[in-house]
């Protein structure tokens, strides 16, 4: 795809630490195999706000997926259900969650929602959720404003992409993509394509910088299935979703794509799963890139990983058989390394697997 395509994916905020660091903190651990064990039979499935899953994965939210493939959002979806791991829709989705849900009958529907302020839009927002049999919400609070990304500055990159000179002359490099873009149904923001928005309306209306908690506790009480609070990065606001009724909570800095420099989330894992009690399940995304990371998580206590990237990565390489090769890799990296670090369950998993 275009180079702009593919940078909006790879690249984060910044000089681009915060992604940097994230995927150096998991290459900090080393494990420490017990041996001697019947390893032959492995169990790799987790549950994850009472809902069983083949791996401790989820695969998070991500805006304009469509553009990474044509096939997007149905693409994802579809390659996640059939690996029997959840996958999440996001609000800025390019696919409807009515279209999504009729195109991939099994999925069981996870919505991520961007609170406004305009409470009745919310409110009516989520009763169409609720309508489709959404019981798992999750709510990104850590976008007030856009993050800096720099590389999609430098690019020109407008979404969707515009027929412009520029991009007039990169067809001819990637005539494949843009065929597919351009005879496809229209990129937009499928949630909202009856609201009449332009693009940057709704931008505005995503980014918005005066949520603040007295918002997250009205859609609490407007929200009657499982909540998830994602982009925590501090103990204090991790005790402070707790409080506000989040059933979990996603220790995130949006994969480095919001504020330079963040701290990376699984630093911030062992004190977040001792402050909260087991009530309470902590997730953790940013900078994981194989099954060996997604140990490293779990034996730090999380209930599970969230991917961005290492899916997108897989969608844009070969559609769905590319999200369902991606998900094959984490599967059999996990199997492979939990026999040989000697446990046949996730719950067997903690610290004392690891060295710093
Ligand atoms: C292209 C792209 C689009 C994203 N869009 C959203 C979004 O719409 N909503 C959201 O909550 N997070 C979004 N994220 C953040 C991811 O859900 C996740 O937090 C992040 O990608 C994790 O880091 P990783 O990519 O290193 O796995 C996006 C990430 C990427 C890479």
């Amino acid at each position: 795809m275009p180079r702009a395509v593919f940078d909006y994916v790879d690249g984060a905020a910044g000089e681009e630490t915060g992604l940097s660091l994230s995927r150096a903190a998991y290459r900090s651990y080393s494990f420490v195999p017990r041996v001697m064990r019947d390893v032959r039979d492995v169990d790799t499935s987790r549950t994850m706000l009472g809902k069983r899953s083949a791996l401790p994965i989820v695969l998070g939210p991500t805006g304009f997926t469509r553009m990474m493939h044509h096939a997007g959002e149905t693409a994802v979806a579809h390659a996640a259900t059939d690996a029997s791991v959840p996958y999440v829709l996001s609000t800025l989705g390019t696919t409807s969650i009515e279209e999504l849900r009729s195109r991939v009958p099994h999925w069981d529907p996870w919505f991520q929602l961007y609170l406004w302020k305009d409470r009745g839009a919310s409110h009516e927002l989520l009763a169409r959720v609720r309508e489709s049999g959404c019981d798992v919400l999750v709510l990104t609070v850590d976008t007030p404003v856009g993050g800096l990304r720099l590389r999609d500055e430098r690019n020109g990159l407008s979404i969707p992409p515009k027929l412009t000179p520029a991009t007039l002359m990169d067809m001819a490099k990637y005539p494949r993509w843009w065929s597919n873009l351009l005879t496809t149904e229209p990129l937009e923001f499928a949630t909202f394509r009856d609201s009449g928005g332009t693009v940057a309306d709704l931008v505005d209306r995503v980014f918005e910088p005066s949520i603040t908690t007295d918002d997250v506790e009205w859609l609490r009480g407007e929200w009657p299935g499982r909540l998830v609070i994602k982009g925590i990065q501090s103990l204090e606001d991790a005790v402070l979703a707790r409080d506000l009724g989040a059933d979990a909570v996603l220790l995130s800095n949006h994969g480095g794509r919001q504020v330079e420099r963040g701290l990376p989330p699984i630093e911030l894992l062992p004190g977040v799963v001792e402050a909260l009690d087991a009530k309470t399940e902590v997730f953790v995304d940013g900078g994981v890139l194989s099954g060996a990371d997604v140990l490293i998580a779990v034996a730090l206590g999380a209930t599970g990983v969230w991917l961005g990237r290492a899916y997108l990565y897989g969608l844009m390489a070969g559609g769905q058989a590319g999200v369902e090769r991606v998900l094959s890799i984490f599967a059999k990296e996990i199997s492979t390394n939990m026999r040989l670090i000697g446990v046949t369950s996730l719950d067997q998993l903690d610290g004392t697997y690891l060295s710093r």
